[in-house]
């Protein structure tokens, strides 16, 4: 029996999608690329923008054609579409079997026992539902680099976001558990750890285990560690403390991924961000100073209902102050049933794209700037594979920027440690020679 399985979304989805899978070989599949030739087919989804929606309704549309072919076929839809549209899915696609919402990840497998069983579709979006602990296995993609959720949910209801209605309340794991996964990890041959949650400044807030910054330093001080990231943080809620933690735990990267979404004071109240653009400076202040060799990259949304150009100039002058290594642009996308969706002035989609364009042709000559300061460096890559063409590979830096150096006669493998010389800046990328590895 065999499995194939399609992602959308965040790293959130990555990880539940590595859950998924782990079940299923437990249940005997196995995966296959062709979805042609598989007897269950999981598309885990995304709502977060319409446009995600849109590829990810496209796509299960498609699969009419391919049940009519093989009645036998399973189709399960998971994630934050089955969560927000439920029973509505199960209506328009026929061709679906069930529903999985996103509090079910731990009960995949029984659910699809049961399916199996009685070939009763269904859809299952209780969001209430608190699991346990996943116990199960797990089947991760990467060989060196491993996702762990420390907390699920979001309780910011920023205006325009459909996350926190499709993933519940913040509810953060035990330290315990996170700690023994990534030893149980580290004993498997992986050495970078990608900490995940929406907002992972509140760890364990709700819980009273401790704060995140706590979380870093004993995960810093796990034998076999050598690269500990997380995402994402919250301006509001990041403190010196985590900043100082970066600084001191040699093996958390200084990277510091902190999505402002817009320039404006009157925006970013409205957006319920819980920050000015006065504090956000402050703290991009605040890291520079104890982090020197921090990399700061960011979000924005453009087209926010009521930005006017003078807001837009507010976005595009905190780009400019900050000088971010990478930034992630969005258009704003209106989810329906976030306050923002309701709000006076929505912004056309020509003004949208236009100002998407102005941000991102800043934002890559800043890239592009800050890439062509490596020139000369020699840094330290975490190999990740080949390159498009087998005679490059590439990998990250701490400061998670792609590297590409030429292979020669020498043999990579995931996850080993690279110095390289960088001799080239792309927007992108640096290109560079390896001068040793080990
Ligand atoms: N919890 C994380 C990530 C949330 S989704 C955070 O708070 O940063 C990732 C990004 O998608 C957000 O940072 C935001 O920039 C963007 N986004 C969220 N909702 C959006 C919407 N309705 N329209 C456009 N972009 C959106
Ligand atoms: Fe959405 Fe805001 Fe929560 Fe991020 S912090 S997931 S943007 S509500
Ligand atoms: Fe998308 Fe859900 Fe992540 S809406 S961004 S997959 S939390």
């Amino acid at each position: 029996m065999k499995y194939f399985m399609l992602n959308y979304g965040c790293q959130m989805n990555e990880s539940d999608t590595e859950h998924y899978a782990g079940q299923l070989v437990e249940m005997g599949y196995t995966a296959e690329d062709d979805f042609h030739h598989a007897d269950i087919i999981i598309i885990n989804t995304c709502c977060v923008r319409e446009s995600a929606e849109k590829r990810i309704s496209g796509k299960i549309g498609k699969l009419k054609a391919v049940k009519a072919k093989n009645p036998d076929l399973v189709i399960c839809v998971a994630g934050c579409m089955a969560q927000k549209d439920g029973e509505k899915l199960l209506k328009k696609h026929p061709q679906i079997d069930i529903i999985l919402g996103t509090a079910y990840v731990n009960s995949f497998k029984s659910i699809l026992t049961n399916y199996l069983k009685e070939r009763r579709g269904a859809a299952y979006t209780d969001l209430t539902l608190h699991q346990g602990e996943f116990e199960g296995k797990m089947v991760r993609k990467s060989t060196f680099s491993a996702w762990i959720p420390i907390m699920y949910g979001c309780n910011n209801f920023c205006s325009y976001c459909i996350v926190p209605y499709v993933r519940g309340r913040e509810r953060s794991r035990g330290e315990e558990n996170i700690l023994s996964e990534i030893k149980a990890a580290v004993k498997k041959g992986y050495s970078e750890f990608t900490l995940l949650g929406q907002n992972v400044n509140s760890y364990g807030k709700d819980t009273g285990s401790g704060a995140f910054s706590n979380l870093l330093r004993k995960a810093d001080a796990i034998e076999g560690v050598e690269r500990i990231r997380y995402m994402t943080s919250h301006p509001r809620d990041m403190g010196e403390d985590v900043v100082r933690a970066v600084a001191e735990c040699g093996k958390v990267c200084e990277n510091f991924h902190l999505p402002f979404q817009a320039g404006s004071n009157e925006i970013l109240r409205r957006m319920n961000r819980g920050y000015t653009r006065e504090k956000y400076l402050e703290l991009v202040a605040m890291i520079r100073e104890i982090v020197p060799s921090a990399a700061i990259t960011t979000d924005i949304i453009v087209g926010f209902p009521g930005e006017a150009e003078k807001d837009f100039l507010d976005t595009l002058d905190l780009m400019k102050k900050v000088g971010f290594d990478a930034a992630f642009t969005f258009a704003y996308s209106r989810r329906s049933g976030t306050p923002a969706a309701v709000m006076e002035g929505q912004v056309p989609p020509d003004i949208k794209k236009a100002r998407l364009h102005e941000l991102m042709a800043v934002q890559n000559e800043e890239s592009l700037k800050r890439n062509k300061m490596l020139i000369g460096q020699t840094v330290e890559v975490l190999a990740e594979g080949p390159g498009r063409k087998d005679d490059m590979w590439c990998g990250r830096t701490r400061t998670n920027k792609l590297v590409f150096w030429p292979v020669k006669d020498k043999k990579y493998a995931p996850g080993m440690r690279v110095s390289v010389k960088v001799e080239k800046a792309q927007t992108w990328l640096v290109k560079g020679t390896a001068v040793e590895s080990g």
